[in-house]
């Protein structure tokens, strides 16, 4: 959640570092700003609303000076509006500071420094840090007054500061939210991540929790929150900067469906899988992570990446003979699941960075259990926690919506369960190759479903004025559904519910009448007949079907109001084919009712606070 930039450097200030925040965008939108270091003063310029607001008033009021910060936010503390807007200056405007994440004591911080006289200018919890800096700014030293004020926050950050008495330096520091340097020629970059200095530089530090970073045009000091030097190296990064821009498509989701058959192959190809061995021993170590040794797997995961994690508990209970949960990481943290070195947790996160997510794989690693991270975002915190990592390799991923990183999640999630599959010798070698084999299919296959657009946006069109949607499936598309239905509420705020078809008869029957849309993935597959026997159910209440069929499947076309047909292939690629087909639908709907696709309404890309 929120967005930081901040820069030092010989180009143009307001530029850098709006272009910094169009790429951090995805991460909130609901107000904007920046601050300039200039004729030695602070100039901040702030608006309501998305970046093209601050564009908007940066065309009217150019900014340059020596250094600056930015922020888009996604608020948590205090309505969106001009003045919750980052950054907040302190009481004589001569220290800046923007922040991402949630300062849980701030209403207590808040109380004390104004019985201390400070004016507080926003409701937000993140001005108490700046006024606290202020306090702390006696010796002059920027640095330590940072460090000296965060250790009397509790919660989460990501924070940058920049005063006029220490006109050279911008201060950072994390804990929690991510906040990574860019080193460039003769140039410094501060940003939450990557792609927001991506056309500069591909050299980066991510700092690590409880890093203070002090930079400067030549480079960074890294300590601990005590003051203590730290060392931290710049690793280049080998993303490629067309990755991060819409490149001919209306938007980046469309873009983005039409990037899953590359993110596929490129899934396949980052995580090489040996015939008959499954992973190298780099990717996972077999003495950290020995099947033959687990008692039980436990799936855990947010969003579009717990329907990842539900589809892998139909995988890999066929694949393997050790129980498999799946739990929602947000209730995971807080039960009190049996964890011990048996168990192993697999993590599923595009971003590698949600709250809950890392909350729970903490616990994990606390109770001594086993993990694996699926993650898509390179030197995100997951990764350097987890005993083990397999890298989606999807690219960034800037629509909202998780769409590619949905599709190479089922990938990763396949590969894990025949590495372990293999290992546990519970699959044959063989059986394992033929479904390599098919695995290898894939980006074939993505093409030619993705090739179904202009049927999918007419079937859209069909049913633009719906205000609801029922989306069935079963056994290995129950969780195909449940996506189906997240996308089309995320993109389109039509209600959409996602239910195995089996369970439409113990309530939600109830529902269904002439305008009540239900979509019913009924693939040729072992419970087809089941899926035919609900299609039934629900014509008889004289709901229009939308199925998504296999082809040659001439007979479903009958009973139903429209049909997709996809191509036939072995049923756990099932999910594959059916998935770009809802996210079409979802998208053209959206596009048919003018919504913005990329940035909907209230939601962030990452949700790093609880
Ligand atoms: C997906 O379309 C959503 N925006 C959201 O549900 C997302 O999947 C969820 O927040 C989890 O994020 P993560 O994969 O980065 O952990």
């Amino acid at each position: 959640m929120c967005g930081i930039i901040g820069y030092l450097g010989a180009r143009p200030k307001g530029t850098v570092l709006l272009e910094g925040l169009r790429s951090l965008e995805y991460r909130g939108y609901d107000s904007a700003g920046v601050a300039v270091m200039q004729d030695g003063r602070i100039v901040t310029v702030k608006r309501e609303g998305n970046l093209d607001c601050l564009e908007d008033a940066l065309r009217r009021e150019p900014l340059d000076g020596y250094l600056g910060i930015g922020h888009t936010r996604w608020a948590t503390h205090g309505a969106p509006s001009r003045d919750n807007a980052h950054p907040h200056l302190d009481c004589g405007g001569r220290l800046a500071l923007a922040h991402n994440g949630i300062l849980e004591n701030f209403r207590e911080l808040r109380e004390e420094l104004e019985r201390r006289g400070h004016r507080m200018a926003s409701e937000t919890d993140s001005e108490v840090l700046v006024h606290l800096v202020e306090e702390n700014m006696d010796d002059g030293d920027l640095a330590e007054a940072l460090r000296r004020s965060l250790r009397r926050v509790e919660g989460s950050y990501a924070v940058v500061c920049m005063s006029l008495d220490v006109p050279g330096v911008i201060v950072g520091a994390r804990r929690d939210s991510p906040l990574l340097v860019g080193v460039g020629e003769g140039e410094m970059f501060l940003a939450s991540a990557i792609p927001a200095f991506l056309r500069h530089t591909r050299r980066a530090v991510y700092l690590q929790n409880g890093d203070v970073v002090e930079v400067t045009r030549d480079g960074a000091r890294f300590t601990d929150l005590e003051g203590r030097p730290v060392s931290r190296e710049a690793s280049e990064y080998p993303f490629d900067f067309s990755a991060a821009e819409k490149g001919g498509y209306e938007d980046f989701m469309l873009k983005e469906i039409n990037e899953q058959p590359e993110a596929w192959a490129d899934t396949l190809r980052g995580n090489p899988y040996r015939k008959g061995r499954g992973f190298s021993p780099d990717l996972i170590p077999p003495d950290l992570i020995d099947p033959r040794g687990l008692a039980r797997i436990i799936f855990t995961a947010c969003g579009t990446s717990y329907h990842a994690a539900l589809l892998g508990r139909y995988v890999f209970e066929r694949w393997m003979d050790i129980p498999v949960e799946v739990d929602i990481a947000s209730e995971f943290r807080y039960r009190d699941p049996r964890l011990d070195p048996k168990t192993l947790v697999v993590a599923i996160s595009q971003s590698g960075e949600t709250a809950d997510t890392m909350a729970a794989l903490r616990g994990a690693l606390e109770r001594k259990s086993r993990t694996v991270s699926i993650v898509n975002t390179l030197g995100s915190q997951m990764t350097q926690e987890s005993d083990a990592v397999i890298y989606t390799h999807a690219g960034p991923e800037i629509g909202v919506a998780a769409t590619k990183t949905f599709i190479v999640q089922i990938a990763a999630v396949y590969l894990l369960g025949l590495h372990l599959a293999g290992r546990t010798r519970f699959l044959e070698r063989e059986e394992i190759d033929r479904i390599m084999a098919e695995l290898e299919r894939v980006p074939e296959l993505l093409e030619e479903v993705i090739s179904l657009e202009g049927e999918v946006r007419e079937v859209a069109e069909g049913f633009r004025d719906c205000e609801d949607f029922l989306y069935l499936g079963r056994n290995i598309n129950y969780p195909v559904a449940m996506e189906g239905a997240l996308k089309m509420k995320e993109i389109s705020y039509v209600h959409a519910e996602g239910y195995p078809a089996g369970e439409m008869k113990h309530g939600p029957i109830a529902l269904l009448h002439e305008g009540f849309p239900v979509v019913v993935l009924v693939p040729r597959d072992a419970v087809y007949e089941k899926m035919v026997s609900n299609l039934e159910e629900i014509r008889a209440r004289r709901a229009p079907i939308l199925a998504v069929a296999t082809r040659g499947d001439d007979d479903i076309a009958k009973r139903c109001r429209r049909v997709i047909h996809v191509p036939e292939v072995d049923p756990i690629l099932n999910p594959v084919v059916i998935t770009p087909v809802l996210q079409l639908l979802a998208y053209h709907l959206a596009k048919l009712r003018g919504c913005n696709v990329d940035q909907p309404r209230n939601l962030a890309k990452t949700v790093t606070v609880e």
